[in-house]
């Protein structure tokens, strides 16, 4: 009884210490990504990632879409990203998505690192392109509680699919 319940805790543990990163809660910052998406972790990109993308310049065309910041937001911002970027500290999550990234690129899309893309690309496409509640592999919102961090391939739940034992992934209505 006691090494089963030994091991059950060992696994929770293992599993609780799973996908979890630390969302963003500041009310000004929320808002002002909200207006399209929800706001993307720190931990997804390097720094030179969200230097790239926080240019004044950048953002007057972020994916062909302007973002208005005044310069303190835009300075508030820079500094949440930069101390809590994929290579501003040595953790284990933050260590696999920068090991991930080739030194010499500066991705501005999370759902294109490297080890991002490794988590989906064996997945359907039409679960992300052609499925009209998705749309993109950057709405990780849509099937993930991103919101608050949680990325645990045991809470994903993706609109209009489900994920049987046997079979895998597949098309609710299939
Ligand atoms: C006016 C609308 C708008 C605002 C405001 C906005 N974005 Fe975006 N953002 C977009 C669009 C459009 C895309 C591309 C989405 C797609 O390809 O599906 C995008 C994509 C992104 C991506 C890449 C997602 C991926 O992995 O593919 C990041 C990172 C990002 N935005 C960060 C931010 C941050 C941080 C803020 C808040 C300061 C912000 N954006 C505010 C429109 C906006
Ligand atoms: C269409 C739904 C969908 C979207 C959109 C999506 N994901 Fe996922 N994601 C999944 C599924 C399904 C899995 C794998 C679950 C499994 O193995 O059964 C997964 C796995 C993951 C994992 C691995 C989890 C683990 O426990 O190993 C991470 C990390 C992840 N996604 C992050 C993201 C991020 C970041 C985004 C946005 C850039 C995103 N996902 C967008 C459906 C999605």
């Amino acid at each position: 009884m006691r090494k089963i319940y030994i091991l059950a805790s060992i696994a929770l543990s293992l599993s609780a210490g799973g996908l979890k990163v630390e969302p963003v809660t500041d009310r000004e910052m929320v808002q002002a990504c909200e207006k399209c998406h929800f706001v993307y972790q720190a931990e997804f990109l390097p720094e030179r990632s969200w230097e790239r993308l926080f240019t004044e310049q950048n953002l007057k065309n972020h994916f062909g879409d302007e973002v208005k910041l005044s310069s303190s937001l835009r300075e508030k911002f820079l500094d949440y990203y930069l101390n809590n970027a994929s290579d501003s500290k040595d953790t284990k999550y933050r260590r696999k998505i920068n090991r991930s990234i080739p030194l010499n690129s500066t991705p501005i899309r999370v759902s294109r690192v490297p080890y991002i893309h490794s988590k989906h690309e064996d997945l359907p496409k039409e679960m992300f392109l052609d499925n009209p509640k998705v749309g993109s592999y950057s709405k990780c919102n849509s099937c993930h509680d991103a919101k608050k961090g949680i990325y645990d391939e045991d809470e994903v739940h993706v609109p209009g699919w489900d994920k049987g034992f046997f079979t895998g992934w597949h098309r609710i209505d299939d």
